[in-house]
């Protein structure tokens, strides 16, 4: 198991995200400024040829098993269907093709989603906020929730499944429609997970004092619904804790997810491992610094040279993201440039 990017508190990543563009068509509020960002200049963006390679290393030597593609907005890259399909074409150390999966906000989603599952992709997450337009405009700052809804469906009618949906609550925006996004989602079969929101956008976004936390979110589901905790055996290193969601009669309607990233960090189970848009490694959502792929990439390293680069980066991963720490400071990049 030395190939593989182990760290020093026996961690193992086996799961992948890549972002495929720093670029996004929404602006929600706890990710983005109004104004958008400066881009990463496109000479600096890993070409399809480029990603591919690299997720050709990951998977063939460094053991990784399943790769998530992020943004920014994924689906804003034109090439997102090659290189699914040349992701699926990979053998895993299992002998698999890696599971695929795609992290995005469902805008034009309608249009490709039979495409991409052709193209090999297995499931798809939608971040939705708010199934009420105006609350939904107000965070993403765009008028699209008929296209979001719209985007998902077609990925259930792909056999995208199971389909599961992200909402991150904010305090005097949507914090008391959690009902109401359980309802839409059970009704459909959709699972919907609930974020506590993180800081990793703009400064003035994130506030720990008012964040809507895991508990408060509970409160809320149980004004409506009955919740049972699922079996934690289930649950491995997903950052999401599953809750069975029953009818006051006691018949079982669906699941709930509740990711408390902030509350009740999943850091000691981390499997992840991050490739920024510019190639830049990333060994989590919260590290000080990133590790170059890029250069080594274009000036003629070998394979084994890059996996070797990831797994020395990898050995200097933190222990978790220290939001409670004294003096904790947010990454420079935004989660729109590290990838969800
Ligand atoms: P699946 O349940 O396997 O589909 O994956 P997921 O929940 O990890 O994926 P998704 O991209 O939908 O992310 C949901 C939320 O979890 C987002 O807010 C992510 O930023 C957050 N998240 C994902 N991975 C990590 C992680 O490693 N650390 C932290 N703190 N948050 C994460
Ligand atoms: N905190 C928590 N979740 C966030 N997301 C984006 N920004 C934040 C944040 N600051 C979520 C989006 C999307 C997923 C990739 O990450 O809602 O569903
Ligand atoms: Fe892993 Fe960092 Fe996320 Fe914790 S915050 S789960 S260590 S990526």
């Amino acid at each position: 198991a030395t190939r593989s990017l182990i760290d020093r508190y026996s961690r193992t990543a086996r799961d992948l995200r890549v972002s495929l563009t720093d670029r996004c068509n929404l602006r929600c509020q706890y990710c983005m400024p109004a104004e958008g960002l400066e881009w990463a200049p496109t000479s600096t963006v890993l070409s399809d040829d480029e990603v591919i390679r690299v997720l050709r290393v990951a998977v063939e030597r460094l053991w990784v098993r399943e790769i998530r593609f992020t943004g920014g907005e994924p689906l804003l890259r034109k090439g997102l269907e090659r290189i699914i399909e040349a992701t699926s074409a990979l053998r895993t150390d299992e002998g698999q093709p890696p599971a695929t999966s795609l992290t995005t906000n469902g805008l034009g989603l309608a249009r490709r989603a039979h495409g991409l599952a052709e193209a090999g992709l297995r499931r798809v997450n939608v971040s939705l906020d708010s199934v009420d337009r105006a609350t939904y405009t107000a965070i993403t700052r765009r008028d699209r929730l008929d296209d979001v809804l719209a985007g998902i469906e077609a990925a259930a009618d792909a056999g995208l499944a199971p389909i599961k949906l992200n909402a991150v609550l904010m305090r005097g925006q949507n914090e008391d429609q959690a009902v109401e996004l359980l309802t839409y989602a059970l009704g459909r079969g959709y699972e919907l997970r609930f974020i506590e929101q993180m800081p990793l956008g703009p400064h003035e976004a994130w506030n720990r004092e008012q964040m809507v936390s895991a508990a408060e979110i509970l409160s809320r589901l149980r004004v409506r619904y009955d919740l049972r905790r699922a079996d934690a055996t289930e649950r491995g290193s997903a950052p999401a804790e599953r809750w069975h969601v029953l009818d006051r009669d006691g018949s079982r309607l669906g699941a709930v997810g509740i990711i408390a990233a902030v509350t009740d960090n999943f850091c000691g189970a981390c499997d992840r491992t991050r490739l920024t848009a510019d190639g830049q490694v990333r060994t989590c959502l919260f590290a000080r610094s990133e590790h170059d792929l890029r250069t080594p990439l274009r000036s003629g390293s070998t394979d084994e040279e890059l996996a070797q680069i990831w797994r020395g980066a990898h050995w200097g991963k933190l222990a978790g993201h220290g939001i409670d720490d004294p003096g904790f400071l947010q990454p420079d990049r935004l989660m729109s440039a590290i990838g969800g």
